[in-house]
């Protein structure tokens, strides 16, 4: 599975997930599920149904790192009260896959089996992620438990559609294992952006010049991933504007929109930014686009003494949009700098600070060792417009970002 940006974050270490496993052809993919959670170091329990144990074996989920596996109520060796654990430990609980017996049994309030009564005694954020034949799906029964579990606050991952096991077509796949994931460390994350709306530009722009040739930079949009999704993750409503490629690298709940070129990115920002309460500005824009020949494509015997092109200035969104704010906005840029040393990027990074009206600004050096475009890590240094400055060593950019977000929470 793709973990993403987040699958090298630190911040859930030693947080406690229960994942409810039912009997469907899907079953194995919890096992994934439970590698990347445990690779965040969260302490995972794990129930197997019944009917879970024709398809996997507890073995397999002990052998990947969950503690306890119950595999049933009244097995050999289990806790007389092991029913009550998940609802005094864990902090969530997934259920993945979800059958349609099992969303039944939760609907009802059922305690007949090991993972419904763990359900029933658990008061906390509940995560399903149903799989079942698209006939099963459907039927009104599953359609009305769905509705239930929803209004009492279950959050549902899925299911898709497209093939299913039994050979259909339909909805009833188990939704992609990262959107799990990400909903799993949603119910762990503390809310301290709910109601939030939040607006984010990521990734490089292209600035097309004829039919086949454009000016860019190398940027992945990681940076700009890992505050979309922390901003997520902590509750908040995030619009992503997203340069070339970069929209793939977030979970289908934030809103999203593709854009390719700096004046369309300008533009998009400029729409929502009225409704929005911050801005957190990670694209790498062009500050230039060259003068565009046309869509088709210029032939080189055409410039056989080599070319000249004339570039003219894009608009500097941070700047437009930070001049145009309400005072309760808060703004967040960045800064891709060369600097010999942290010190000196600090420096640049309060200067450009104070140009672009930033509250917050997080400078990384391009030409330093785990850090700027395409690294999973970032060294940053952080400035604000308090005064306050901090440098932080290269972490992942999940890490950097989650940080960013508490900075500006505080501010
Ligand atoms: O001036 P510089 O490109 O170094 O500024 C970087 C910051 O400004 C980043 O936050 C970037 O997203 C933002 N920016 C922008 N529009 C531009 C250029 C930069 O929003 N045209």
């Amino acid at each position: 599975m793709t973990r993403g940006v987040f699958g090298q974050s630190t911040r859930f270490g030693r947080r406690r997930l229960h994942l409810g496993v039912c009997g469907s052809v899907a079953c194995y993919k919890s096992a994934e599920l439970l590698r990347a959670w445990r690779k965040l170091d969260i302490h995972v329990s794990a129930t197997l149904t019944g009917a879970a144990q024709h398809f996997v074996k507890p073995l397999l989920f002990e052998s990947l790192g969950a503690i306890p596996v119950y595999d049933g109520m009244f097995a050999p060796g289990t806790d007389v009260f092991a029913h009550l654990e998940p609802g005094s430990r864990a902090a969530a609980f997934v259920v993945a896959p979800a059958s349609a017996d099992a969303l039944s049994r939760l609907a009802q309030g059922a305690a007949s089996d090991m993972l419904s009564a763990q359900a029933l005694s658990f008061d906390g954020p509940l995560v399903l992620a149903p799989a079942m034949n698209p006939r099963m799906w459907a039927n009104k029964a599953t359609r009305a438990n769905v509705a239930t579990l929803q209004e009492r606050g279950a959050v549902l991952v899925g299911p898709d559609s497209g093939d299913v096991a039994c050979g259909e077509a339909g909805q009833g796949r188990l939704a992609p294992l990262s959107e799990i994931f990400l909903a799993a460390l949603r119910a762990l994350a503390p809310q301290d952006m709910a109601g939030l709306r939040v607006l984010v530009t990521l990734g490089a722009t292209r600035e097309p010049w004829d039919g086949m040739r454009y000016w860019s930079n190398p940027s992945s949009g990681l940076m700009g991933a890992g505050l979309a999704v922390s901003a997520w993750l902590r509750g908040a409503r995030v619009t992503a504007v997203c340069g070339p490629g970069s929209a793939s690298l977030l979970p289908r709940a934030i809103t999203t929109c593709a854009v390719f070129r700096a004046r369309e990115m300008f533009e998009a920002a400029r729409d929502v930014w009225p409704q929005m309460d911050m801005g957190m500005f990670a694209a790498a824009v062009a500050d230039f686009s060259p003068s565009e020949i046309g869509p088709q494509k210029f032939k080189k015997s055409l410039a056989p003494e080599g070319l000249n092109i004339v570039f003219n200035p894009n608009p500097d969104i941070l700047v437009a949009l930070a001049a145009v704010r309400r005072p309760a906005q808060k703004v967040l840029g960045f800064a891709a700098e060369s600097a010999p040393d942290m010190q000196s990027l600090l420096a640049l990074a309060r200067e450009k600070r104070a140009d672009k009206k930033a509250d917050v600004l997080a400078a990384n050096c391009i030409n330093m060792q785990g850090s700027g475009f395409g690294s999973p890590t970032n060294a940053v240094a952080v400035t604000d417009v308090r005064g306050r400055e901090e440098i932080w060593p290269a972490q992942s950019k999940a890490d950097v970002a989650w940080d960013l977000c508490s900075w500006l929470l505080r501010l």
